[in-house]
């Protein structure tokens, strides 16, 4: 095969290679046409959290597409799109039952977005339009969702056309070296939101959203506890709006139904996607109180829509998934599976000096390369996580890796593998990865001890 040969169905062929072409999925394992074997150390972009090839998910779907793939919303209800609203209330914090179904992560936290402004016009509040995002941050690959991720890489070429929001530095308190302690820097970094709405004006800011864990900018970034309280009760204070983005870290990826949970957090609009749909189906979601949705029905319905929102093929899948998830008790296992991890992962930091941070709640964890006592980046050169991420992918392991700012905020390799992975299979993926940095530590001369 031609390694450079372009194919129709990518955009990206100038700069990377080309792919093996996967046959089949079973597990948290992929084979290629070739029969070679790859581990999903990443669920994908952390989606696939069932694993794949569920029987029971694709039974679901098999009945649902004999009856009907398709019936559009404003025509007819239909039954798997309420029981799975249904069924996502029971887990949700208390008050968030009303759900609105998208296709995928970025229509969610657009969804998220226009609920939230639609809800402040209702409610007579006009001026509130701004919503401060964190930097670095990722919210989604399409415009609205642009507007509030943090990161230039991604959002300076189309910067002209999207009105960029306000950003607050994400609490990436691990990282810095002053004298107070975790708790006091959880503050620090709040009360720079509460800095940023008095900058902006309080009555013009609508909402702040966040990923209360971390996803592909920050690398499974969990800020100290005493975050999360505190930006509640600033954005109460100021009567603005806590959008969590929970795409990545929601539905039990970090061993909770939601990563806030971890913190009893009480978002006002949370948006979902990977772990519902997990790889079966795109999905997404929106879940908000009635209080916010009643202004808006009150006014006409939310004006918002997209051709398959609440699919009811997408939404048969999804409920099998949440059946599957109970049944199984993925949730505890990504808990109990996430403290194997990161203890895997924190003997690799013993073994290579260059890990200066390895963090994460259940099985949503990153390694992070940098020099342990400064934090100074690696030399951007090195490309560090790129060389780690095509170590391991050649020896079939797949994991995540990104650098944020070209390494500058961050270099880093997040290790999530689907919720279903086991204690044997936690260790193949923590050996491989082993394996894979030694080899690029000798390649860079790095030192390794032990
Ligand atoms: C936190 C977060 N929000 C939104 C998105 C966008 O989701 P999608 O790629 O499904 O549009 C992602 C995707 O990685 C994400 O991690």
């Amino acid at each position: 095969m031609d390694q450079h040969t372009p194919r129709p169905s990518n955009l990206f062929y100038l700069s990377s290679l080309r792919r093996p072409v996967v046959d089949r999925a079973e597990g948290i394992y992929l084979w290629t046409e070739g029969g070679r074997r790859f581990i999903d150390g990443s669920s994908g972009p952390v989606a696939v959290n069932l694993g794949y090839g569920n029987p029971a998910v694709l039974e679901a779907m098999r009945r649902q597409m004999e009856r009907t793939t398709f019936a559009y919303r404003l025509h007819f209800e239909n039954e798997p799109a309420e029981e799975l609203a249904h069924t996502l209330a029971e887990r949700l914090p208390a008050g968030l039952d009303r759900i609105f179904f998208v296709s995928g992560g970025s229509e969610a936290v657009e969804s998220c977005i226009k609920l939230a402004r639609q809800w402040a016009v209702a409610t007579g509040q006009k001026n509130r339009w701004k919503v401060i995002a964190r930097m670095p941050s990722y919210h989604g690959g399409t415009y609205g969702s642009l507007a509030v991720t943090g990161d230039g890489l991604l959002t300076d070429t189309f910067a002209e056309q999207i009105l960029m929001m306000p950003t607050v530095p994400a609490p990436t308190a691990y990282r810095d070296r002053d004298n107070l302690s975790m708790d006091e820097r959880g503050v620090r970094y709040a009360d720079m939101l509460e800095e940023k709405i008095l900058v902006e004006g309080p009555d013009s800011v609508l909402a702040f959203i966040m990923e209360p864990i971390g996803g592909a900018a920050t690398g499974a970034l969990v800020a100290p506890e005493s975050y999360y309280p505190r930006i509640r009760e600033i954005c109460d204070r100021h009567g603005i709006l806590l959008i969590h983005d929970e795409v990545m870290s929601g539905v039990g990826r970090t061993g909770r139904m939601l990563g806030g949970d971890h913190w009893n957090c009480r978002p006002d609009i949370v948006s979902l996607s990977k772990g519902i749909g997990s790889g079966y189906v795109p999905l997404g979601a929106l879940a908000a109180p009635e209080r916010i949705v009643r202004p808006v029905v009150a006014m006409g319905g939310f004006q918002h829509g997209h051709t398959y929102a609440g699919n009811p093929l997408a939404c048969a899948a999804g409920l099998a998934i949440m059946g599957e998830m109970d049944r199984l008790g993925l949730i505890d296992n990504a808990a109990r599976m996430g403290d194997v991890l990161i203890d895997g992962l924190r003997g690799l930091a013993r073994r290579f000096p260059f890990i200066a941070d390895v963090r994460g709640k259940g099985l949503m964890t990153a390694i992070e390369y940098a020099d342990r006592e400064t934090f100074a980046p690696l030399p951007a050169a090195w490309k560090i996580g790129q060389r780690i991420l095509d170590a391991a992918y050649a020896r079939g392991l797949i994991i995540y890796s990104r650098r944020v700012k070209g390494g500058v905020q961050g270099d880093y390799t997040m290790v999530a593998p689907p919720l279903i992975v086991t204690r044997e299979e936690v260790g193949e993926i923590v050996s491989v990865l082993g394996d894979s940095i030694a080899a690029v530590a000798g390649d860079l001369d790095l030192p390794v001890e032990g």
